[in-house]
């Protein structure tokens, strides 16, 4: 019964970070190959995708990984569940090492790590009716043994996430987006998972139906006790369901610190540059804000620069920024940063 699974209370969400995490990441470093170039082919290229990542996720904790198009989350997502190979750096989940996990590990480890897509219209199968896509990691798992002995727990998976019971007999071209997502999030849950990557999903939705999918992934954190790395590329989307955000920029994490704190007092400038192009619903507060750009791009990852990844866009770059790039620091309690100037 999936009313029944996980029904622990969510301590991170009530604590703060107690107890020991559900997720480590320490020093996660991914890096892709990209072929070869140059006059027969000698050159290796290598997209450095992610580097020396490090963060904890609790139980029931949502942890908000905020970044621009290219910096790097979904890798870092993808890594925790095993979908990328990892280059260095070591990766646990509830205690145990899972860095380098085999095939068949990663299947077994999916009956707890859940990945909901970015995009509903993309990530389920047109030819398949809702019933069977919902079912699929059941039976996969040999946990049913067809969709009909599914039926009751579909049912109730469909219901959870606000479907009609009806549902279940129709295909997802029958659906809204909003719809879709909601179809995507009980598949996610139906092996009762402990952890959800949520990689943008609701990035590929209406703004208006934005928030009801967002608060209904905060229901179901509450009542199973999920824990979330939950994707996003700006601010505004994971306000309200993080317990703490990261600020990921071309690779690394700039800022990591507890929600309210990334709101009312960021220390990086990448960080403080995207909360100015987070709206206020207050006009005449909006007018009187700043908009704090930072022109320039970010770096190439096949050729990241030495020193600090954000120098280029950097108003208050040093030469120590060019020669020694910055680590998280702790700036105040429950918040840390990685720059020499801020
Ligand atoms: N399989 C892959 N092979 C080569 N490069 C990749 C692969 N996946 C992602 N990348 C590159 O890694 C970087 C980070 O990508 P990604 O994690 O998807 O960023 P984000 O999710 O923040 O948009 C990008 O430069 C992207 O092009
Ligand atoms: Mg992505």
């Amino acid at each position: 019964m999936i009313g029944q699974a996980n029904e622990a209370t969510p301590r991170a969400a009530k604590d703060g970070a107690a107890g020991s995490p559900l997720v480590c990441v320490k020093d996660l470093s991914v890096i892709f190959d990209a072929g070869r170039a140059g006059f027969w082919g000698r050159k290796r290229l290598q997209v450095h995708a992610v580097e020396k990542v490090s963060f904890d996720i609790h139980p029931g904790e949502t942890l908000g990984l905020v970044g621009e198009s290219g910096s790097g989350k979904s890798t870092t997502g993808r890594a925790i569940l095993g979908r990328v190979p990892v280059s260095s750096g070591t990766i646990y989940f509830q205690g145990k090492e899972i860095t380098h996990a085999g095939k068949e590990r990663v299947r077994a480890l999916s009956r707890h790590m859940q990945l909901v897509f970015q995009d509903p219209y993309a990530s389920l199968n047109p030819r398949m009716k809702i019933v069977d896509i919902v079912a699929e990691p059941l039976l996969v798992h040999g946990l049913v043994k067809n969709t009909k002995e599914a039926a009751g727990e579909v049912a109730q998976l469909l219901e959870l996430v606000g479907l009609p019971p009806d549902a279940g007999a129709r295909y997802p071209h029958a659906f809204s987006g909003g719809q879709r997502q909601r179809v995507g999030i009980a598949r996610a849950l139906a092996l009762k998972p402990q952890f959800i990557v949520a990689d943008e999903p609701v990035s590929a939705l209406d703004v208006s139906i934005r928030a009801q999918v967002v608060n209904l992934m905060q229901d179901l954190q509450a009542r199973f006790g999920l824990a979330y790395l939950f994707i996003a590329h700006d601010l505004a989307v994971v306000r309200h369901i993080s317990h703490r955000i990261a600020i990921m920029y071309a690779g690394n994490i700039v800022e990591l610190a507890d929600r309210h704190l990334i709101y009312e007092s960021p220390v990086h400038p990448y960080t403080k540059a995207l909360l100015s192009a987070v709206p206020v619903p207050d006009p005449p507060v909006q007018r009187a804000r700043q908009r704090i750009t930072c022109p320039g791009e970010a770096p190439n990852p096949m050729d990241p620069p030495s020193g600090c990844r954000f120098q280029s866009r950097c108003p208050y770059v040093t030469q120590t920024c060019r020669d020694t790039a910055p680590v998280l620091t702790s700036r105040r309690p429950g918040q840390t940063a990685a720059c020499w100037n801020c």
